[in-house]
């Protein structure tokens, strides 16, 4: 199949349900060990997963003429349809529990990172899969945690899937983050920094899931210096950018979760906003 020129939306299609929020208007619920507090979480985790597949088939539409190879096509259409299959296995869980996705309302923070990073491809790579996405890995395995801890392991077995496969979603991010700043000659671990602070606002929450990033490949000089602890950050800068960013939890997945539901984890985020897939 030949690739094509596409204009992309501005917003993707939405079904009339959920209905989309404010994150400040979402309800907290933090209770793992109460089956609403589970449902809301995998309800969560779904509209996370969902914008997941439009931002993976965002990267294919908007940047299609951009001259890149095959293979980054390719990529992302692997992610989209890993993304796909996320939210069908939480949609599934949903109704096994007696609800649905749709049934609760969602937030709408989670495209700000795509319309905050439609102009800039490594800024889209840099924000998308290297926080966010990157985030989910640092969050979810108390998630899993908390999940069993609560008897609910057929959840847990579906937030395990996801981890494993976001791992690789920061792998494919950081491959074509690092050829394209070569290519255009910038130093990779530079421009990282620099489109994190431009587009992301304020600090990375450790702690950093360092196991599950060094498999991703992503190298701690990247995020460390980031972090919310470190001397650079304590400074301070002014973001005239801020896009959306999670709260203090997160979940598994390219953008972040509510940090109503992620308890003291985080997932796919642009803070104080919430993202993570
Ligand atoms: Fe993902
Ligand atoms: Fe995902």
């Amino acid at each position: 199949m030949a690739i094509g020129r596409a204009s992309p939306l501005l917003r993707p299609a939405r079904p009339e349900i959920p209905v989309l929020r404010p994150p400040r208007d979402m309800p907290r619920r933090r209770n793992f060990g109460a089956p609403a507090g589970r449902v809301a979480l995998l309800h969560a985790l779904a509209h996370i997963e969902l914008n997941a597949i439009d931002l993976a088939w965002d990267l294919v539409a908007r940047f299609g003429d951009s001259g890149l190879p095959r293979a980054f096509f390719d990529d992302w259409l692997g992610v989209a349809a890993e993304e796909a299959e996320h939210f069908a296995l939480l949609a599934s869980r949903l109704d096994t529990l007696g609800s649905a996705y749709g049934a609760l309302p969602a937030h709408d923070g989670l495209w700000e990172a795509a319309a905050a990073t439609a102009h800039d491809l490594i800024a889209r790579l840099a924000i998308v899969p290297l926080v966010l996405e990157a985030r989910g890995l640092d969050v979810t395995p108390e998630m899993i945690l908390r999940l069993e801890r609560a008897g609910d392991c057929a959840s847990a077995a579906i937030l395990a899937r996801i981890y494993r496969d976001e791992i690789g979603h920061v792998a494919v991010g950081l491959r074509w983050f690092d050829r394209l700043c070569h290519e255009r000659g910038l130093d990779p671990e530079a421009a990282f920094h620099d489109r994190v602070r431009r587009y992301f606002s304020g600090a990375l929450k450790p702690p950093f899931n360092r196991e599950a990033r060094d498999q991703a490949g992503l190298p701690a000089a990247y995020y460390e210096p980031l972090g919310a602890t470190s001397p650079a950050h304590s400074q301070g800068s002014p973001h005239p950018n801020p896009p959306p960013q999670a709260e203090e939890g997160a979940v598994p997945s390219p953008l972040n979760i509510p940090p109503s539901l992620a308890g003291e984890g985080g997932t796919h985020a642009v803070r104080r906003g919430r993202v993570g897939a």
